[in-house]
């Protein structure tokens, strides 16, 4: 094959593809190849342009001993490090090395995701973990010294219920979390009226209301606010925002709830509807909020814990905004209160 035939053919691969000849003198190279070094390096040394030990390594195996082989390959541009698996495969002619096929494909995506599903799996059993060895703990209690102390054992025996409590609600948060997860490029199709949303949401809360002897402030919107949207997630992902703004608002202080209509959100770039969801309490250090969406993230583990927090909530709640097309933006000053608004673009 001439190079004029080989070109569009390499043309046609979307990974950054290169010939080199037994010299190893680059021969040929493709557009995705351009966009990785930033220039045509047709014509270079390939020992001159790649420079990496294993990567050399790989590519004399294929022009010396017509053997193929594999290298990690790490490449500082201007987007930072990129991870590649450099692949050099001989080119023959009967038994002799012409040159060789030299591919780069992009692993850092792959790489990541591999350490945050590694970090995900460490993160659930350390999470279970802690209720767990409590639990087991109450056990041995219950068997040994409080074995004849009713009031002991009533004691032990309520905190064992709150820790499988809270077990049971971290198992549920992952399921929806992972169902969230599941469909999130699943355009969501129902007309949602977000006003309806929020009262039920309310209505839901009364008990815990009433226990933190919070009230909440509330917009007149009857069917105002319509988005498209799954209603059952937008009810867990309000139900969430006003949990929290209970639970970490303080007692006997206001929630207050705005809905406004934006022609154009400058974000989202279309109009929008955002919902503000602003509490009393004692706000959160900015150091905490580009971090307070991950998983399991919680600023204050034990005042978390003490209250049953998974520290999941708030994840479940940027899936479900990224499912909507929508954000989530969260302005907090602290000793004046925190205020979460949701932005979805309007129906
Ligand atoms: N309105 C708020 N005011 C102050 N801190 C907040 C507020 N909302 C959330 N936080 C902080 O963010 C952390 C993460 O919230 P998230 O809802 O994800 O978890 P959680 O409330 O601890 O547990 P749960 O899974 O039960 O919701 C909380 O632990 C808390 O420290
Ligand atoms: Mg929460």
């Amino acid at each position: 094959m001439t190079p004029a035939e080989a070109k569009p053919i390499l043309a046609g691969i979307p990974l950054p593809v290169m010939l080199i000849d037994a010299g190893y003198r680059v021969t040929l190279t493709n557009p995705p190849l351009l966009d990785l070094f930033g220039h045509d390096p047709g014509g270079m040394n390939a020992v001159t342009l790649l420079r990496q030990a294993p990567v050399l390594a790989a590519m004399d195996g294929a022009i010396r001993e017509a053997r193929a082989g594999t290298a990690r390959f790490v490449f500082s541009g201007l987007a930072g490090e990129v991870t590649y698996e450099f692949r050099a495969v001989p080119l023959m002619d009967g038994n002799t090395v012409t040159g060789a096929v030299l591919s780069f494909e992009d692993r850092s995506q792959a790489e990541a995701s591999e350490i945050i599903r590694r970090d995900f799996v460490a993160n659930i059993s350390h999470e279970l973990r802690t209720p767990l060895t409590a639990l087991t703990g109450f056990i041995e209690t219950l068997r040994t010294s409080a074995r004849d102390d009713p009031d002991a054992r009533d004691r032990f025996l309520g905190i064992m219920e709150n820790e499988a409590l809270r077990m049971n609600r971290m198992v549920s948060d992952l399921l929806s979390l992972s169902r969230v997860q599941a469909d999130e490029r699943v355009r969501p199709r129902g007309r949602v009226d977000l006003g309806a949303v929020l009262r039920s949401v309310v209505a839901t809360l009364e008990g815990k209301l009433t226990n933190a002897g919070v009230t909440v402030a509330m917009p007149d919107t009857s069917g105002r606010i319509v988005v498209l949207g799954d209603h059952d997630q937008l009810t867990q992902l309000f139900l969430n925002l006003i949990e929290n703004a209970i639970k970490y608002g303080g007692k006997d202080r206001e929630i207050h709830i705005t809905a406004e209509t934006l022609d154009r959100d400058r974000t989202l770039r279309m109009a929008a509807h955002r919902i503000d969801i602003r509490d009393q309490g004692d706000g959160i250090d900015p150091v905490h909020l580009p971090r307070l969406t991950e998983r399991f993230y919680r600023v204050d583990d034990h005042r978390s814990r003490e209250m049953g927090g998974t520290g999941l909530g708030l994840a479940i709640v940027k899936h479900i905004v990224n499912r909507h097309r929508g954000r989530l933006k969260i302005v907090s000053d602290q000793g004046v209160g925190s205020c979460f608004s949701v932005i979805i673009p309007a129906a």
